[in-house]
């Protein structure tokens, strides 16, 4: 009975307990080679994943600890399986080593887990592995499961943050942001709904999605509720309120030339969309109250807002 579990076990132990070699080491961020096992306790599991741990897996460790990430359902096991494959992918060499290993689908299989704690493991590991263009590639056949995630849990619970970082990731380049296309209205829901740090990483998503005008169009036409304006007033946090202002502005340059529309689809929106209030009567009114805002980087920001108007 259980083969594949009793071997599981085995390679946690050489990979989570202990028997690991310190072949390299990272001293003052660059690289050494080590001179065999070192004369201190070998680390045990929590060493390896409480941050203070500072050896780097080699391949040959990764390959045995994917191995027991595929093979157990012991969630303990699967939990610090997942943040030293994390912690590991956060080196580049490490991410192309674990993509070889076809790692990417065994810890993206992760996040159909029904405990929530692996599901938000599973996606910072993914997230430190999105930093690689050809890692991204595999990483998007999660995108739709990682929206669902990020729309049915709670509101501001770390799945949904962990969510969100991924997604921003993704989307640094423009490569794969037409796949939040359906998502757009659940976006803007979040970031008014959401605490502080949500709207921010929500606004971090906006942000990059908004400099990309293929996405126009999409952004415009989300149902939004008007409570959206309220992030344009001076006692929003300056990390938000920014943000909210260089949205409009990204927006503003696929309208706008010379102060003339120039966007085809205008017709399009509907009542109640963001175009809808972005270019309506209160959104102007509120411009002029923050184009008297104490800060230097608000009223600059607004300026150029209503230059464009
Ligand atoms: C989820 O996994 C964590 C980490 O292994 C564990 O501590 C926790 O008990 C699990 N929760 C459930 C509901 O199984
Ligand atoms: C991911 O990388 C960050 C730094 O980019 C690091 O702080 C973190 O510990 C890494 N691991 C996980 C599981 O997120
Ligand atoms: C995600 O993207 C941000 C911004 O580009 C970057 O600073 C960060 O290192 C990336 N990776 C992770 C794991 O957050
Ligand atoms: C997305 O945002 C990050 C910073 O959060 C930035 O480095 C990157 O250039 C942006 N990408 C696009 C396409 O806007």
């Amino acid at each position: 009975m259980g083969g594949a579990r009793d071997v599981g076990w085995v390679a946690a132990g050489l990979v989570l307990g202990g028997a690991c070699y310190c072949i390299y080491r990272l001293t003052r961020g660059r690289w050494r080679v080590g001179r065999g096992p070192r004369l201190r306790p070998s680390p045990s599991a929590e060493d390896l994943t409480d941050g203070s741990y500072d050896e780097v897996l080699n391949a040959e460790q990764l390959q045995k600890l994917l191995y027991l990430l595929e093979s157990t359902e012991d969630s303990v096991i699967i939990e610090r399986a997942l943040v030293t494959l994390g912690n590991n992918a956060d080196f580049s060499a490490n991410q192309a080593i674990i993509r070889e290993l076809g790692g990417i689908p065994i810890v993206g299989d992760r996040i159909n887990n029904p405990n929530h704690s692996i599901i938000e493991k599973a996606l910072n590991a993914l997230n430190n592995l999105s930093v690689n263009v050809e890692n991204q590639d595999i990483i998007k056949i999660y995108i739709n499961q990682v929206c669902e995630d990020v729309f049915s849990d709670p509101l501001n619970s770390a799945v949904q943050m962990a969510g969100l970082r991924l997604l921003t990731n993704m989307t640094v380049t423009n490569d794969h942001q037409h796949m939040l296309n359906s998502y757009l209205t659940d976006f803007f829901h979040v970031l008014l709904t959401g605490n502080g740090n949500t709207k921010v990483q929500v606004l971090k998503l906006l942000l990059n999605l908004s400099e990309n005008p293929a996405m126009a169009e999409g952004l415009f036409g989300a149902q939004v509720d008007s409570s959206f304006l309220s992030l344009y007033d001076s006692r929003v946090a300056k990390e938000i309120l920014l943000r909210a202002l260089t949205l409009f502005q990204n927006l503003n340059n696929c309208v706008k030339k010379d102060g003339h529309l120039v966007l085809r689809f205008t017709s399009t929106f509907h009542k109640g969309s963001l175009f809808f209030l972005l270019y309506g009567e209160e959104c102007a009114q509120k411009m002029r109250a923050l184009a008297n805002h104490p800060d230097v980087d608000v009223t600059e920001k607004v300026v150029i807002i209503t230059i464009q108007f």
